[in-house]
């Protein structure tokens, strides 16, 4: 029953009550006196328990009002905090891009290359959240490699591939010791995989295809797109024909990518980049052109 019921019962009540004790009161009945005190007595309790509860009604919007200001304020506070994460992210990877500047923006690209693809595989937003702070943070092991191989002009030596390839372990490294927020907890494990193979021939860990984690598969696509189609220090590879250091052209890339799946890379994946094939051309030229 909702007060405004209630409120006309009682009146309802009173009305009646009042109306039979004038009824009575011409009978002079001595009886019917007391009554008459009593009801006096009760309009009184129900006059002071309508001003009370007016005024739980006015406590109540206040303390409505007072949350509502609270739950902006909070929102606004996470927020920030998410902003602030999300720069001090993007400010570790410059530390990568700083030791070595002609893979300047690297993550950044394979970031939006990643996101991409995403879309197109229709990932929830908080599983977008993801990918992008795995694909920010997948070549931040690049730290732990020495400066003489990171920079080396030219092919590697098998010595220097292996310190190179330690640096998705690293990335497992620095990502794990980092508190992350639970959202975020499988980063480490997904940023760590971006050069597994679907063959079991990737490293660090030689995983296969259900192995890999999904996301992994993503990175690992927009990773290779952004090495093809990007000048780089070191030789390109098509198999085992070495090729240049200059940027590929994208339809030799993504036909790289296309001969390559199955066996390196997830087939829905490159069928989706190459899907979008035009969008990509549009980022590619935004990043390189600009
Ligand atoms: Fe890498």
């Amino acid at each position: 029953m909702d007060r405004h019921t209630i409120f006309e019962t009682e009146n309802k009540i009173i009305l009646e009550a009042e109306t039979i004790l004038k009824e009575k009161n011409h009978e002079k009945n001595p009886l019917i006196e007391p009554f008459s005190g009593l009801l006096t007595s009760y309009k009184k309790i129900f006059k002071q328990l309508r001003r009370l509860i007016k005024l739980s009604d006015k406590q109540q919007l206040k303390l409505n009002q007072l949350n509502e200001s609270l739950e902006i304020e909070n929102y606004e506070l996470v927020l920030e905090l998410g902003q602030a994460f999300e720069s001090f992210v993007r400010a570790l990877t410059t530390t990568v891009d700083a030791k070595h500047p002609i893979t300047a923006g690297h993550s950044h690209r394979v970031t939006e290359y990643s996101l991409l693809l995403g879309k197109r595989l229709k990932l929830s937003d908080n599983d977008l959240e993801v990918l992008k702070y795995a694909a920010l943070l997948h070549d931040i092991g690049k730290i732990g490699v020495p400066d003489a191989v990171l920079t080396k002009k030219g092919r590697f030596t098998p010595e220097e591939r292996a310190v190179m390839n330690e640096h998705s372990v690293w990335t497992y490294k620095i990502l794990s010791a980092m508190r992350l927020p639970q959202m975020l907890k499988k980063v480490p494990k997904m940023a760590a995989c971006h050069h597994e193979k679907l063959d079991g021939t990737g490293y660090p860990y030689g995983f296969k295809d259900k192995k890999i984690p999904k996301f992994s598969k993503i990175l690992a696509v927009g990773d290779v797109f952004d090495a093809l189609t990007s000048k780089r220090d070191y030789p390109k590879y098509d198999g085992n024909v070495t090729m240049g250091f200059e940027a590929m052209p994208l339809d030799k890339a993504l036909s790289i990518l296309d001969k390559d799946k199955g066996s390196h890379f997830d087939p829905v994946i490159v069928t989706k980049a190459i899907d979008e094939s035009d969008t990509l051309v549009e980022l590619w030229q935004k990043f390189h052109l600009t």
